[in-house]
C-alpha cells in the first residue's frame, strides 16, 4: 500500500456556499412508508428547479449544481449522508508531480504496456493491451443518439482500466505508488484504503462520452477529472412505485420513452482537470468530452468509490424505488443498509404481511434498551453507548453494518483498532440519522416504528416477487400474483386512504395497456422482472475477449487467470 499522501492546509476557509446548506427536507413519522420525497424536496440544489421536457432542456438554463472548495470534513459527511452530488473545485489540491494526474494517456501505455483495459461501445465490448497506440491517438465514434448532448455526432466509447479488479496485483501496486487521494478523504482510515484499492481510469480522446445510466455501485461514487474537460448531465434516481416499473437503467435505456418515465435532465456542468464530481447511489447521467471545448489529445479520469459515512438519507428516502432496480434485485445493496435498517438484526421484520401494531409493539421493547436516559428520545450516545462499547457489540456491528473490508487483513495492528474506532462512530451517526426523518438530532419511538414498518414492507414485497420469479414464464400466472402483492403494499402503505388509491388506479392502468399491447409485452415484462431478481455476478469466471490490434490475435481470458494466483497482501 502506498502511503497515504497527506494535502498541506492552509487557513480553512469557512464553508457557507448556499447550495450546501441546503439540505433534504425533514420528514414526518406519519408519511405512508412507501411514499417518497420529490426530486425538489430532497436534493437542496433542485428545490426551485421546474421539470422541463427534454425538448426544453437548455444546457445553461438548469439549477447549478453545488460547488465546494476547502471542503471541511462536517460538510462531507452531511453531503454524502444526504446523497447530494457535488462538485469539489480543488479536488486534486496538493498532488505532486509524480501524481497520476499529470500523466498523459501515453505515460500510461509507455509504464504499463501488458495492462488490459476495455473499449466501451466497440462490438463485443472487447479488450485491448494499453500498448496499443490507437487508443490515444486515433478516435472511433461508434455511435449516435440524438438525446445524447453531442446530437446527432457519433460519439466514441471511453476505455477503461480496471486496475483495481482486472490486474496482476504488482501492476496494481505500481500504479498506487502513483495514487493520491483527495484531501477531503484524508482524515478517515476506510476512505483512504478503499479508495487506493478500487480506482479505476477512464481514458477517451475528444469526442468520446457515455449515454446515459446508472452505475451498479452500492456506495457514493466520485469521478476525478485529471486531463481535459468533461460535460456531465444528470437526472437524480427516478421513483418507481410498483415492480411493473422495476429497470437497471443500463446504458441508453432511458431515452426515447423506453422505460417509465423519460430522460428529462434536470442540470448539466462541465468537471474539468482537478475538479472532481461526487455522486450518490442511482443518480443518472450522461457524459461528453466536447470536441468543441477540448483540443485533440487524450483525456483521463479516475473512478473510485468510498465508504464512509453511507448514504443513510438516500436510502431511507428511496429504499422502495431503490429496491425495485438492479439496487435491490441484484446488486447488494439492500444487505449492505441492513444493519442501520434493522439496528444490527434487534428488529426482526415479521413473517407474512407486515402488521403495522405487531411491529410497533417490537419497536417499543427495542427503544427502551437504547433509551439510557429513558426520556423518550435516542440520541447519538445513546446508539454509541448501546452498539459500540461492549467487546462482543463492536465485533457485531463490524459484521453486520458492512465494515468487513476486503482489505482488513492488510491492516496493522493499531490500523485495525483506528478503523474499527472510526466504523462506531461511523455507525452511531448513520444509524441515528437512518432514523431520524425529522432531522432534529433525536429518534422518537414513531419514527423508528416507521423505519422498522417501511423495511418489512420493502423486504415482504422483494421476497413475494421472488417467490414469483419462477413463473417469469407464465405471463398470466405472473402478472396475478404480481398485481396481487402491488394492490396489497400500495393500498395499505403508499396510499393514506386505502379506499381510494391513485398508486393502485395507475398500476391498474400499466397493466391495462401492457395487455392492450399484446401477449408479447406481458410476457416480456414478467421475464425482465424475474431475470432482474435472478442475476448474478460471474466474478473471476467473467471471461474477457482479449485483442492485440497490432498482431490480430484475439483470445479469450478469465479475470481470475489475468489477476494471476499472487493475490496475497
Ligand atoms: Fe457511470
Amino acid at each position: 500500500m502506498t502511503k497515504p499522501q497527506r494535502a498541506v492546509f492552509g487557513v480553512l476557509l469557512p464553508v457557507a456556499l448556499a447550495g450546501q446548506a441546503q439540505r433534504p427536507l425533514p420528514r414526518k413519522a406519519s408519511t405512508p412508508v412507501l411514499q417518497e420525497p420529490s426530486p425538489q424536496e430532497y436534493y437542496g440544489f433542485l428545490r426551485d428547479y421546474k421539470e422541463k421536457p427534454f425538448a426544453d432542456f437548455t444546457r445553461d438554463g438548469g439549477p447549478p449544481i453545488t460547488r465546494v472548495t476547502n471542503l471541511e470534513d462536517a460538510a462531507f459527511q452531511q453531503m454524502v449522508r444526504d446523497g447530494a452530488p457535488f462538485v469539489v473545485d480543488d479536488c486534486t489540491r496538493g498532488f505532486d508531480e509524480d501524481a497520476i494526474n499529470a500523466f498523459e494517456c501515453k505515460d500510461f501505455a509507455r509504464r504499463w504496456p501488458s495492462g488490459n483495459m476495455r473499449a466501451e461501445y466497440t462490438p463485443g465490448q472487447y479488450h485491448i493491451y494499453l500498448k496499443d497506440p490507437n487508443w490515444y491517438t486515433k478516435i472511433e465514434p461508434q455511435r449516435a443518439h440524438h438525446e445524447h448532448m453531442a446530437g446527432k455526432k457519433k460519439i466514441a466509447g471511453p476505455y477503461i482500466w480496471h486496475v483495481k479488479d482486472e490486474e496482476p496485483l504488482k501492476t496494481k501496486r505500481e500504479v498506487q505508488q502513483h495514487w493520491r487521494t483527495p484531501y477531503f478523504l484524508e482524515k478517515s482510515i476506510a476512505n483512504r484504503i478503499e479508495a487506493n484499492e478500487s480506482f479505476e481510469f477512464w481514458f477517451s480522446m475528444a469526442g468520446g462520452g457515455t449515454f446515459t445510466h446508472a452505475d451498479a455501485y452500492c456506495e457514493s461514487t466520485i469521478s476525478m477529472q485529471f486531463k481535459g474537460k468533461k460535460r456531465w448531465r444528470i437526472q437524480s434516481f427516478p421513483r418507481v412505485k410498483s415492480f411493473l416499473n422495476a429497470t437497471s437503467f443500463g446504458d441508453s435505456d432511458i431515452y426515447e420513452n423506453k422505460v417509465h418515465v423519460p430522460w428529462t435532465p434536470e442540470t448539466e456542468f462541465t468537471v474539468h482537470p482537478g475538479q472532481c464530481l461526487i455522486f450518490p447511489t442511482g443518480y443518472l447521467h450522461e457524459t461528453f468530452v466536447d470536441p468543441d471545448e477540448n483540443e485533440g489529445g487524450c483525456f483521463t479520469a479516475s473512478t473510485f468509490q468510498f465508504n464512509h459515512p453511507r448514504q443513510v438519507n438516500l436510502y431511507r428516502a428511496y429504499l422502495s424505488s431503490l429496491s425495485m432496480s438492479h439496487y435491490g434485485m441484484g446488486e447488494p445493496c439492500l444487505q449492505k443498509i441492513q444493519g442501520y435498517a434493522t439496528l444490527i438484526s434487534l428488529f426482526k421484520p415479521p413473517s407474512g404481511s407486515p402488521d403495522t401494531a405487531a411491529i410497533q409493539k417490537q419497536t417499543e421493547g427495542i427503544f427502551k434498551k437504547i433509551d439510557g436516559d429513558n426520556d423518550g428520545k435516542l440520541v447519538n450516545k445513546e446508539f454509541y453507548d448501546y452498539f459500540c462499547k461492549d467487546k462482543r457489540k463492536r465485533e457485531k456491528v463490524m459484521a453486520e453494518a458492512d465494515f468487513s473490508y476486503s482489505w482488513f487483513k492488510m491492516l496493522t495492528k493499531s490500523q485495525r483498532d483506528e478503523l474499527i474506532e472510526e466504523a462506531m462512530e461511523v455507525f452511531s451517526e448513520d444509524a441515528l440519522q437512518y432514523h431520524d426523518i425529522d432531522q432534529d438530532g433525536a429518534v422518537t419511538v414513531e419514527e423508528l416504528t416507521s423505519g422498522f414498518l417501511q423495511w418489512s414492507v420493502v423486504q415482504y414485497r422483494l421476497n413475494a416477487m421472488k417467490n414469483l420469479a419462477p413463473d417469469g414464464s407464465k405471463p398470466n400466472k405472473w402478472f396475478k400474483g404480481a398485481m396481487k402483492v402491488e394492490q396489497e403494499v400500495l393500498s395499505k402503505h403508499f396510499c393514506e386512504d386505502s379506499k381510494s388509491c391513485e398508486a393502485v388506479d395507475d398500476l391498474e392502468a400499466h397493466r391495462k395497456r401492457l395487455k392492450d399491447e399484446g401477449k408479447h409485452a406481458m410476457a416480456r415484462k414478467a421475464a425482465a422482472v424475474s431475470g432482474m431478481l435472478s442475476g448474478e455476478d460471474e466474478g473471476d469466471n467473467e471471461a474477457l475477449d482479449m485483442v492485440d490490434r497490432e498482431s490480430g490475435n484475439r483470445e479469450s481470458m478469465k479475470v481470475g487467470h489475468i489477476k494471476g494466483g499472487d493475490d496475497e497482501l
